[in-house]
């Protein structure tokens, strides 16, 4: 029985979802299993045929693999996976479906503006500061609203930056959100369910050297402290917890997930977005609590491949 890992694919995110599919290959190794590693091109269906019926660990950061693309065309293709189906990723993918998804189910949400890029177009950036300054308020956070490792991502501070900020995300996407900053503790919580049902892992605090959380912070080994557990008094955790679970149910996600939250002053878990391909890397947050956890990468992995195999 072999477990093939996907990762690289065309994305933005491409180097990183080759470092989390080498750690996640090496982890099951490490546990005896039989991995095959592939990127995702043209020679994937020809691949997979090959293989027979392996289990796919779908390892895909940003478009074209986290967006439900390919686990769509796994599922036509009967070749069982690890983690959400097509359509439950294509609405976690996209920020601005995601947000309005979850405030519904009365979860803390950003106040949030979705802009296609035409509307930018059509109204002016002059406009749109004025408009998006009375809605939101500064400071403010613009993002792609399909995209993920913080590409594109800005802050903004002052209606001056904002037309630049607004061109940054559409440089990664067709709709850039904008949502009013949420300040307070910023931690993630991976949501693991290895068959008796979704369980929360202890919230990871995130505290960049640099105060952002940007590529270059995720990314370059020793630029961000990861606090596991989290600094949260009791109360504070289990809301967490709580937040990050019902984040993974109401958007039926599905065996792995992780919500980025932040947590205000007065304690609210405020949603920021979910990852139904979560970070693998050296320096992601998921493996570091996984091991806090007392589980282990492998064992994880491994106990997520064993029930998408089921
Ligand atoms: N999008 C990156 C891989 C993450 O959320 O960890
Ligand atoms: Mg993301």
């Amino acid at each position: 029985d072999q477990v093939l890992v996907l990762s690289g694919g065309l994305s933005h995110e491409r180097e990183v979802s080759l470092r989390s599919g080498r750690r996640v290959a090496q982890a099951l190794r490490s546990r005896g299993v039989d991995v095959v590693e592939s990127d995702v091109d043209s020679g994937l269906i020809a691949r997979l045929a090959e293989l027979g019926r392996p289990v796919v660990f779908p390892l895909l950061h940003g478009e074209a693999g986290e967006d439900g693309a390919l686990r769509e065309v796994l599922t036509l293709l009967d070749i069982p996976f690890v983690g959400s189906v097509g359509s439950a990723a294509r609405v976690a993918f996209d920020k601005s479906i995601a947000s309005t998804v979850v405030a519904e189910a009365g979860i803390a949400t950003p106040r949030q503006v979705a802009l296609p890029h035409e509307t930018f177009r059509e109204l002016g950036a002059a406009a749109l500061v004025q408009a998006l300054g009375d809605q939101i308020g500064f400071p403010m956070m613009v993002k792609p609203s399909r995209g993920g490792s913080a590409l594109g991502c800005s802050k903004v501070s002052t209606a001056a930056e904002l037309p630049a900020a607004m061109v940054g995300a559409y440089a990664y996407g067709a709709v850039a959100v904008v949502e009013n900053f949420v300040e307070g503790v910023e931690v993630t919580v991976a949501v693991v369910d290895r068959g008796d049902g979704p369980q929360a892992l202890p919230a990871v605090e995130i505290r960049p050297d640099s105060g952002v959380y940007d590529y270059a912070a995720r990314y370059t080994a020793g630029a961000t402290r990861f606090l596991c557990p989290a600094e949260l008094d009791d109360d504070t955790a289990r809301r967490v917890a709580k937040t990050a679970l019902a984040v993974h149910d109401v958007l039926a996600l599905a065996d792995l997930s992780r919500t980025d939250l932040i947590v205000t002053p007065e304690g609210v878990p405020t949603f920021l977005e979910v990852n139904v391909a979560p970070g693998m890397t050296e320096t992601s947050a998921v493996p570091l609590a996984v091991e806090a956890a007392g589980w282990g990468l492998g064992a994880m992995c491994a106990d997520l491949v064993a029930v998408a195999r089921d």
